[in-house]
């Protein structure tokens, strides 16, 4: 017997159209899960606007009473404001939400821990896009304590130095990461760090502490940065990366994000483009680095959808560290040269 799931989306943008597209694309794969999935009409700012990039016949509304219908929320429209209203009304009836939105959770962590902790919350997309990294850290890596963390997040920021390693200006690779559908609206949400330090503050809970506060992620970006710096870091056997970091420092735990130099060969200096990389030190299962694509549409959906097919299959979502966990005494984390 089938069951009938029906989807309530918040945004048809960037992500929201290439969920709806995959969403169509994976029918037959719910169905071989028990579950017959339909979408309701997509609530977005502009109902009005020509979308040609979505499957066939998809509706759209700009009246939120869409979602009362709903069983699962899919959003994707961003911002800490009217997203966050519009979910926390539906997760207050019990329903699953599935959200790329990680500047929501970094910083509405007050309304949204509850239901993150209870598994109501599906939120891989939010770190690292598509590259499965809140997965293997609620399953697997969680019979480890972490022993430091360190992650290249931003898709933009490393597309951005990518660009410049060839000769680009700053301004010119911002533009072309924009066009590409990289850049967060606004760019200085990525160029500032802030949205890596989204991103760095969501694995802080699922990792060491569920309490770990926005306000704690030391954040510098990019600005400022030149060319020049850029081009002789490369001249040199370097790469310029935004790398954050979370490490016991002082009998706490530390989390900064900032552009550090690498040796070339270092793991993290090898996400070049929009890919990303973390690379986790856990005292159980050693050093486990996981790369894949940071940003863009259908590498953001994937996880979306995947989140969808979990739940399907009975897994829960990314709940945070049940506790603090202790901080090592006896480590000595990896120390990179800051610019
Ligand atoms: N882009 C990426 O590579 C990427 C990667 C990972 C995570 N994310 C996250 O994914 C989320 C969406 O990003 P995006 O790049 O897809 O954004 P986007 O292209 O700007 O799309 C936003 C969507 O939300 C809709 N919307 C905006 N305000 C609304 C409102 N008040 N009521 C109803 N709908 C509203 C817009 O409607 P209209 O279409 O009518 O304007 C649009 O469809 C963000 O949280 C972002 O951080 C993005």
């Amino acid at each position: 017997m089938m069951k009938r799931v029906r989807i309530g989306m918040i945004g048809s943008g960037t992500v929201g159209s290439s969920v709806l597209g995959l969403l169509e694309a994976r029918k037959s794969l719910f169905e071989s899960q028990g579950y017959k999935v339909k979408v309701l009409p997509v609530l977005v700012r502009d109902p009005s606007k020509t979308r040609d990039n979505v499957p066939l016949g998809t509706q759209f509304t700009a009246d939120d009473k869409v979602l009362e219908d709903a069983d699962i929320i899919f959003e994707s429209m961003g911002g800490t404001g009217k997203a966050l209203e519009l979910v926390q009304s539906q997760l207050q009836d019990g329903k699953i939400l599935i959200t790329a939105n990680k500047a929501m959770l970094a910083e509405r962590w007050d309304v949204l821990k509850p239901y993150t902790m209870n598994g109501q919350v599906y939120c891989e997309a939010s770190v690292m896009a598509g590259t499965p990294v809140l997965g293997p850290l609620t399953g697997t890596l969680r019979s480890s304590n972490t022993l430091e963390l360190h992650a290249i997040l931003s898709g933009t920021c490393n597309y951005i130095l990518t660009r410049m390693e060839d000769g680009a200006t700053y301004e010119a690779a911002l533009a072309e990461a924009q066009a590409k559908g990289y850049a967060e609206d606004p760019p200085t949400l990525d160029v500032a760090g802030t949205d890596a330090a989204h991103k760095l503050c969501v694995l802080a809970r699922i990792t060491v502490d569920p309490n770990f506060a926005w306000a704690d992620i030391h954040t510098r970006g990019l600005e400022g940065l030149s060319s020049q710096r850029v081009l002789e870091a490369v001249r040199n056997g370097k790469r310029v990366k935004l790398v954050g970091s979370i490490v016991p420092k002082n009998g706490q735990w530390h989390a900064t994000v900032r552009p550090v130099l690498l040796d070339a060969e270092h793991p993290l200096a090898q996400s070049a483009s929009s890919r990303n990389t973390m690379l986790f030190h856990g005292d159980a299962s050693g050093i486990v680095i996981v790369q894949g694509g940071g940003a863009g549409g259908l590498v953001t959906a994937s996880a979306m959808v995947g989140d969808l097919i979990d739940h399907f299959a009975g897994v829960t979502g990314h709940q945070p560290s049940p506790e603090a966990t202790r901080v090592p005494q006896n480590h000595t984390p990896e120390v990179f040269a800051e610019l």
